[in-house]
């Protein structure tokens, strides 16, 4: 393990089954600063959201987790952590690339339809406040093509540029920065008016599938509840809530 730079709180590993699964170990052994960093080249066990795992080309691509800390946060407002998040990722991404980047719900980063980076957020709790959470974000930066994912695209791919890796993880952790001060300033209306502006198929009829009845449906995005629950506005004009495992985006 390097130690690589001590002002920016970045710990830099060569090689870790997950960096969320470190920084989370870590932090319950250590006082750690807020936003500390564990980047890794190598993730042998990459997790993902749902129990999937995040495969990612040795050294190609951005694999961290960030932590981030609370003096006062209701677990009530847990799904602002996700928007935010996102929101963070977003501006970075869309300050980069020319083609419309997007927020899938709950918290995907999709360009060009696929999904360039994933966000896995686990919360310590404490008497229905949170803590803190260990951020974990991959983005896909430099990898050329992705075996039997199909949904999963790169920045080179889109751009045919080579990136900087520790220069991208330095600039999202600036954003997520940024992004926190809404959190902490309570400017909940600000975050989700820019999650919404961004948020993939919001307002746009589209075809999903309700994975508990499994029927196709036609429905329209018309919100996110503060639990986090996708609203979906139905034929009839009725509006049906759905959690993570409860419907699918059907392209
Ligand atoms: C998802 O979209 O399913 C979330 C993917 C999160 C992947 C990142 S990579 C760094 C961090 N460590 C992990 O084990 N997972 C997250």
């Amino acid at each position: 393990m390097i130690i690589f730079n001590i002002i920016m709180k970045i710990i830099k590993l060569n090689a870790i089954e997950s960096t969320n699964t470190f920084l989370k170990d870590l932090c319950q052994r250590n006082e750690l600063e807020n936003f500390t960093v564990v980047y890794a080249e190598n993730q042998l066990k990459g997790r993902g959201q749902m129990n999937s795992k995040w495969d990612s080309e040795v050294g190609k691509n951005l694999t961290f987790s960030v932590l981030i800390k609370y003096s006062s946060f209701a677990v009530s407002n847990q799904f602002y952590i996700s928007k935010f998040i996102s929101l963070a990722i977003y501006d970075v991404i869309n300050s980069i690339v020319e083609v419309p980047v997007a927020i899938k719900w709950p918290n995907d980063i999709l360009t060009e339809r696929k999904k360039v980076g994933g966000i896995l957020i686990e919360n310590s709790v404490k008497r229905s406040e949170i803590q803190y959470s260990v951020v974990g974000i991959g983005i896909n930066l430099n990898q050329e093509s992705f075996d039997n994912l199909p949904n999963a695209i790169s920045l080179k791919m889109i751009t045919g540029q080579v990136y900087d890796l520790e220069l991208l993880l330095k600039k999202i952790v600036e954003s997520v920065k940024l992004n926190y001060e809404l959190i902490v300033d309570a400017k909940f209306d600000s975050i989700n008016k820019r999650y919404l502006k961004y948020l993939y198929k919001y307002l746009k009829p589209s075809m999903y599938k309700d994975v508990v009845k499994g029927n196709l449906f036609l429905g329209k995005i018309v919100g996110v509840s503060d639990d986090g629950r996708l609203n979906v506005e139905l034929e009839d004009e009725k509006i049906k809530v759905f959690n993570l495992k409860e419907i699918e985006f059907i392209n």
